[in-house]
């Protein structure tokens, strides 16, 4: 059988990888990673829509490439991705998708079609100014309106009176339940809304239009309670320790996404108060802290927030950068230690043809599902923040700057980076394929223990202990070498055991062996650059066929949006929330053998 190739698939909202057998077609790459792109002719390469700028390994142009491209989009990198085939690492770049909804299976291109949302337009003629009659707009408008109340501000029915020169004019309302909130004259403006997934560690935000379904922007900023602790426990201690400690960690995450819907907003003709509804995910940590509410009972047996369920609340009574009258909606959360993260990145996935299938979102605070015949079993785990680069000596988020892939060449350790030529650090999937080099060359052991001898690399001594020099200080960005050493490797066994603890006791509890799992989901940050096969090598997951793993990008935020512009996926969230059974690791009988033998690499 022919090798798996990996394809970096660069679209205008986030980037994913797809793995393919040698030989296997760009488009093929691209679909594989869920993303529906165009293409009238059903890849035989007559209709040309298909095309994109490729980089790579790849064949060189068919004859229907070279028949239907142009000189200068030859010249210029472009392919049929229908019959572009690809033979070693390949990228392509698609600056026209935007990464709207994975239903399905599917990540719909561009626009939601059917948009269910709550919010819906009204449109309405409002009567002409009469001199012998004068009657002032704000009556005029409400009488329109007359069988909704009507929340507008001054600035809003300023800009309308704008129009009001004499004629009658036409105008949109965006209405939420029996309310006007917002009105725009016919044709002009948005009416918006937000979706919010709230990470321990980093908080993405993604802007639309709840009318015709356009996704608008999608961008994310780390979440600057990191400065009270990089885990929930770390932030519920500062809680108990500071009596003003609730207030100021909501006013932390509050202002992060007034920040990041500022970014959002910018250059875009949509104003705050066009967001006219958010959908709200997190960990229950995370969302008792946006919504003011004390996190404490989170932090102890038997793990119970103040609320669970899923709630709604006034825009202005959260301080939410839209709509004062808004609705904020936060999705329903499974149990103490399983928020609505989980349920939305199931939301995001829902419907695909898989029996059963295991979705992971390796984050500061992780978790994971094992979906089985229709049943639920869910864990979170903590992971901590290794895979995030934290605590990691040379460790980075991925971004531009960080190693994501190691891999040797006659012997030689190679790497490539993402985004610029010169690293930074190593991001997640980085370390983890670094790991699976050093076991492979016996500089690590199956205990974890650094083996110098192994290795005629360059070390160090250090007061942390013997360093591998991965990268030299000439070659870093930062003019600092990149290294390794025994701590290092100790923080990545823990969290690679946590990982392994979870899917074996969910497994286990689902009754079902690997073998049984149709499709490993890695969603996140860390799932889009992840190497399968050194995931599976240094144990941190069971060994799933490599072609079985697959990344699914920010299922949690997608899952928010698909409650946001559809009423029917709220309902599916609820039936989801009552239907998954919560796994409580802690207490499970295996945790202590099984997490002992996780942290072994084998
Ligand atoms: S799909 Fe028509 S040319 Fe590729």
């Amino acid at each position: 059988m022919s090798s798996l190739v990996k394809v970096k698939i660069y679209t205008a909202s986030e980037p994913l990888v797809s793995w393919i057998y040698e030989g296997q077609t760009v488009w093929q790459a691209v679909q594989k990673a869920g993303v529906l792109q165009r293409g009238d002719c059903g890849g035989r390469g007559i209709c040309g829509k298909c095309k994109a700028r490729v980089e790579g390994d790849v064949l060189s142009l068919t004859s229907e490439e070279e028949e239907v491209l142009s000189v200068e989009e030859k010249q210029g990198g472009f392919r049929l991705t229908c019959k572009c085939h690809v033979m070693g690492e390949t990228s392509v770049f698609l600056p026209e998708t935007r990464i709207a909804h994975l239903k399905g299976g599917l990540l719909m291109f561009e626009r939601y079609p059917g948009v269910l949302a709550a919010i819906k337009k009204v449109d309405t003629h409002i009567p002409p100014f009469n001199r012998n009659n004068p009657i002032p707009l704000m009556e005029r408008v409400q009488w329109s309106f007359k069988d909704y109340e009507l929340e507008i501000s001054s600035a809003n029915l300023n800009h309308i009176a704008e129009l009001d020169q004499g004629d009658g004019f036409r105008i949109n309302g965006g209405l939420l339940d029996k309310t006007v909130l917002r009105i725009h004259p016919q044709g002009q403006g948005r009416f918006c809304g937000l979706a919010v997934d709230i990470g321990t560690t980093w908080i993405s935000c993604a802007l639309i239009d709840l009318i015709t379904g356009e996704l608008l922007g999608e961008t994310g900023a780390l979440n600057s309670q990191i400065e009270y602790g990089r885990d929930i426990l770390a932030r519920i201690s500062y809680v108990m320790d500071n009596d003003t400690g609730i207030e100021e960690l909501n006013e932390k995450v509050v202002r992060d996404i007034s920040l990041i819907v500022e970014e959002l907003l910018d250059g875009l003709e949509i104003g705050s108060e066009d967001i006219l509804e958010m959908t709200v995910v997190g960990n229950p940590v995370m969302l008792h802290l946006f919504v003011g509410l004390d996190p404490r009972g989170l932090g102890r047996a038997p793990y119970v927030g103040l609320f669970r369920r899923g709630i709604s609340r006034r825009a202005a009574t959260l301080g939410m950068p839209m709509h004062p009258a808004g609705r904020v909606l936060i999705l329903p959360q499974v149990a103490g230690f399983l928020g609505s993260d989980v349920v939305a990145c199931l939301l995001a996935v829902a419907g695909n043809s898989l029996d059963n299938f295991l979705v992971l979102d390796i984050g500061t605070n992780g978790e994971m599902v094992i979906v089985k015949d229709d049943m639920y079993f869910a864990c979170s785990i903590a992971a901590g923040s290794a895979f995030e680069g934290g605590g990691i000596t040379s460790g980075m988020v991925a971004r531009g700057g960080a190693i994501d892939r190691f891999w040797l060449e006659d012997g030689e350790m190679k790497y490539s980076v993402l985004g610029i030529e010169r690293p930074e650090g190593i991001c997640g999937s980085g370390l983890v394929d670094l790991l699976n080099v050093l076991l492979d060359l016996e500089v690590i052991d199956e205990t974890g223990l650094i083996q110098p001898d192994k290795y005629a690399g360059k070390w160090r001594n250090t007061p942390r202990g013997t360093e591998l020099i991965i990268v030299d200080e000439a070659e870093s960005s930062q003019g600092l070498p990149l290294v390794l050493n025994q701590q290092d490797v100790r923080q990545l066994q823990l969290a690679k055991g946590a990982v392994r603890t979870g899917i074996d006791i969910l497994m286990k509890e689902a009754g079902i062996n690997p073998q049984g799992i149709d499709e490993v989901m890695f969603a996140g940050a860390f799932g889009h650059y992840l190497n399968p096969e050194a995931v599976i090598g240094i144990g941190m997951i069971p060994g799933f066929e490599e072609h079985r793993i697959k990344p699914i990008g920010n299922a949690s935020l997608r899952g928010a949006l698909a409650a946001l512009v559809s009423v029917r996926e709220r309902e599916e969230a609820m039936r989801l929330a009552s239907c998954i059974t919560a796994v409580d690791l802690a207490d499970h009988p295996d945790f202590a053998s099984l997490f002992v033998e996780s942290m072994a690499f084998k």
